[in-house]
């Protein structure tokens, strides 16, 4: 097995405007991010995946870009994303930035030189249609042509009208994508999080309607993993990997299907892409979380990857769904020792490790995710009440793991000072990084051990399973690399679970033999 950096690695993804404020205006920075490193250096992270710090209109918070070659001046300046980006190599932490490849922002220039005339030399750039020839429907609801008064012709938007779709099969914004991605890696980061990389528009006969399941749903079926997307994307990863060889790719296929996925990551491919199957899961099940364990375990090629997640900033803190009522019951420590125990690529979300919530818009006018927005408005439209419409926007909104990190009880508990939101915890009690580092038993100090463990224990880095069990709720596995083995044991059920040991303990949230609800213990052993 080749050793690679990040397989030795535990990421964290740092949303832009919420991690740490550098300036005082209120929305994260570089300057910020820069002043932290050394708390995540202290919680044993080795990579971070950065959000889009790109010059953006933010209708999609930073993921409709409008120069490739920038910072967004509420992140500060290229000038300081070296510096911070110097200080986390020399800490040793690698940083992956997110790339659009799929659709730039109605505000980037070469989207206005192709609406400015069907004769435009960018006109090709995008897809203009002279009528809408399918049925298919934006990602965020509603339908995915948008009419423009200029030239009048259509042009295509997976997602907001504001994210307009490149055409790929446009050989000119493959080589404009590739001077963008050379650009960055000659400024110095180490990989690319591609965002929603199987949509990319590859076929220019769009003559084929989505059909819809019986719900009422329509089903993307032509809309994304178009024939010729694969060729692509081999052709990108080959001129990457020529210029800088042991970058880290990592793809967003947004599916939790495996045969979906498969075919994306591997030799000659993407390092990995993101398996949904864990972090969709809306209510806490061990037996859905094995299932997928044991799918991801047997699916693979032995080099394909899996990568293990439970949070980002598109889904709901998986604290929260896993404990609706906000009365954490230990479920998140058990989650931690899965998460980083497990064979794959495991990604934190900021926040995770001191436990943060959810929050709740009581204020439609408040809610900033295009996806909520939307939502609302297709609610309303339909003849839901106000108050319905504003619950199930609320359901679909991705602002609420967005919130501002909790460093300690000064930060302001909205999304930011303009559109202030309610926590679903009780503001006394809030969970900070200033309380939980002083607190010996806290989440966070959690995360550190086992971070550190994971990282020192190859067994656990580059081991194959054996002995993977669920049996009445209690979780156990054994990670086995050359003569070294380590048994793990997470206890998911509502009773106690006694174990046999005659091992040597690395980790033991209990004191004793037993294992209460959601502890969990680690040894190691040499055969
Ligand atoms: C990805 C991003 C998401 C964004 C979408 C469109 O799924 O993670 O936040 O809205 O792509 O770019």
């Amino acid at each position: 097995m080749q050793n690679k950096w990040w397989r030795e690695s535990v990421f964290y993804e740092i949303y832009m405007p919420s991690f740490k404020d550098g300036n005082g205006d209120g929305i994260g920075d570089f300057k910020g991010i820069a002043s932290k490193l050394d708390y995540l250096k202290d919680l044993g992270i080795k990579g971070i995946w950065l959000t889009p710090f790109y010059p953006s209109p933010k209708v999609d918070n930073g993921y409709d870009i409008s120069d490739y070659y920038n910072i967004d001046k509420d992140y500060g300046t290229l000038e300081e994303f070296k510096e911070f980006l110097n200080k986390a190599h020399n800490l040793g932490i690698k940083v992956i930035i997110d790339i659009v490849l799929n659709h730039t922002s109605s505000e980037h220039p070469w989207f206005k030189e192709s609406k400015s005339s069907i004769g435009s030399e960018r006109r090709d750039f995008y897809i203009w249609k002279n009528s809408i020839p399918n049925n298919w429907e934006s990602f965020f609801g509603g339908e995915a042509w948008e009419y423009d008064e200029n030239t009048k012709e259509y042009y295509y938007h997976a997602f907001a009208k504001e994210q307009v779709d490149l055409n790929w099969s446009n050989p000119k914004v493959y080589e404009a994508m590739k001077d963008v991605l050379k650009y960055w890696i000659d400024f110095g980061i180490d990989g690319f999080r591609f965002d929603v990389i199987n949509f990319l528009t590859v076929q220019d006969d769009l003559n084929v309607d989505n059909p819809f399941d019986e719900s009422g749903e329509q089903v993307h079926k032509y809309d994304k993993n178009q024939d010729g997307v694969l060729d692509i994307i081999k052709r990108l990863v080959k001129d990457i990997r020529d210029i800088k060889e042991d970058i880290f790719l990592v793809g967003e296929v947004g599916s939790e299907d495996f045969n979906e996925l498969k075919p994306y990551c591997g030799e000659n491919l993407l390092d990995v892409v993101f398996n949904f199957n864990l972090g969709s899961i809306d209510e806490f099940s061990i037996e859905k979380i094995y299932k997928e364990i044991l799918c991801m375990n047997e699916e693979y090629d032995e080099k394909q990857i899996p990568t293990i997640f439970f949070n980002s900033h598109d889904m709901g803190r998986s604290i929260t769904r896993f404990n609706p009522k906000g009365n954490c019951n230990g479920i998140e420590k058990a989650i931690a020792a899965l998460l980083l125990t497990t064979k794959g690529v495991p990604f934190m979300y900021f926040g995770e490790e001191i436990g943060m919530q959810d929050l709740v818009c009581y204020d439609i006018d408040k809610m900033n995710d295009i996806q909520g927005i939307t939502k609302y408005k297709l609610e309303i439209a339909k003849g839901k009440s106000e108050y319905e419409a504003l619950k199930l926007s609320n359901k679909s909104s991705r602002d609420k793991s967005r919130s501002p990190m909790q460093w300690n009880n000064d930060i302001n508990y909205g999304f930011s000072e303009a559109k202030p939101w309610i926590n679903i915890e009780d503001k006394k009690d809030k969970t900070t990084v200033e309380k939980a580092t002083k607190d010996n038993k806290s989440l966070l100090n959690l995360y550190k051990e086992l971070i550190k463990i994971r990282c020192n224990t190859t067994a656990l880095l580059y081991g194959d399973y054996e002995d993977l069990i669920l049996e009445n709720d209690v979780l156990s596995f054994r990670r086995k690399y050359n003569d070294i083995v380590v048994d793990v044991v997470i206890n998911f059920s509502n009773e106690d679970y006694t174990q046999k040991i005659d091992k040597i303990e690395l980790l033991n949230t209990s004191e004793s033999n037993t294992l209460k609800p959601y502890d969990f213990s680690i040894y190691i052993n040499k055969l």
